[in-house]
């Protein structure tokens, strides 16, 4: 899925760092997304023992259908592909899913013909992009989700703030954060995932379980915003700036590479 903040551009630099890591630890994503960094270990053959969760419900229940009963979800999909208008949209936009794979579908499904394929809910948590004009969106990849199915197969998912890694993560193995970015403007919000939004707190918290599971001896890496606050939170560590072009910003003139950076502790 399309993801606000998915790691696909950053691959090339974040895949070669994992690869630095030493292997045969479990792999911990607490901020999981898209999961375009543990699909793209996964299809390397690593990361077979992971942990990953994320505070989003929809996303969680939604892996946990694809990983349990891939067929129920791509027969929903069937039906949305086979359907899909503007009208219609709306419509799935407005149920409620009666059935894990029903909500998988519909989470999918609107993720792949919304507005920008941005998932965005307001304030009650409510998913509420309008339809977007995508000539020809592919609604039901079935190879795509096997493919998901199989690589979600020996992974622990759960609903969880990123804090209960403390509880999981043991000496070697391998956590990448990648947490709802600081913004690098005051016009700029990375930062409306879920209702409820990351703040300064949930930085500085974050920062202080990356220190903690530092001395516990685990392997380390993080993505955020190459700004000051990021810089002064992770001192000590190495940083390395890096750049992406990002597009999910409503506004074009404000699209186009933007200074990130990699912290790691190895
Ligand atoms: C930058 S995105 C991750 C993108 C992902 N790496 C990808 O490739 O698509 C940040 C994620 O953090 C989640 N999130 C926000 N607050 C959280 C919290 N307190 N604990 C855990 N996850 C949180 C959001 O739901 C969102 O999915």
């Amino acid at each position: 899925m399309k993801w606000i903040g998915g790691k696909r551009q950053l691959l090339g630099h974040l895949i070669p760092t994992f690869t630095e890591a030493q292997v045969g630890a479990s792999y911990h994503e607490p901020f999981v997304g898209g999961g375009a960094v543990f699909f793209a270990l996964r299809a390397q053959g690593r990361a077979t023992c992971a942990r990953l969760s994320d505070v989003n419900q929809e996303l969680i229940g939604g892996y946990l259908a694809i990983r349990d009963g891939v067929d129920d979800v791509i027969s929903h999909l069937r039906i949305h592909a086979s359907l899909n208008d503007k009208e219609y949209y709306y419509r799935i936009r407005s149920q409620h899913p009666r059935s894990a794979p029903e909500a998988a579908a519909r989470l999918i499904y609107l993720n792949k013909t919304c507005f920008n394929g941005l998932y965005r809910v307001n304030n009650s948590g409510v998913f509420n992009a309008p339809y977007g004009r995508h000539k020809n969106p592919t609604i039901c990849d079935e190879t795509n989700l096997r493919a998901v199915s199989a690589a979600l197969a020996t992974s622990s998912l759960e609903v969880a703030s990123f804090e209960t890694v403390l509880d999981h993560v043991h000496c070697n193995d391998v956590v990448y954060f990648d947490p709802p970015y600081i913004p690098v403007s005051v016009t700029a919000s990375f930062t409306e995932y879920s209702a409820g939004g990351f703040g300064n707190c949930e930085q500085q918290r974050l920062a202080d379980v990356f220190r903690e599971l530092n001395k516990r001896g685990a392997q380390l890496v993080l993505s955020n915003s190459d700004t000051d606050e990021v810089r002064r939170l992770y001192s000590g560590f190495r940083i390395d700036q890096v750049f992406a072009r990002r597009n999910v910003n409503t506004r074009a003139d404000r699209r186009g590479p933007v200074a990130e950076v990699i912290v790691r502790n190895f």
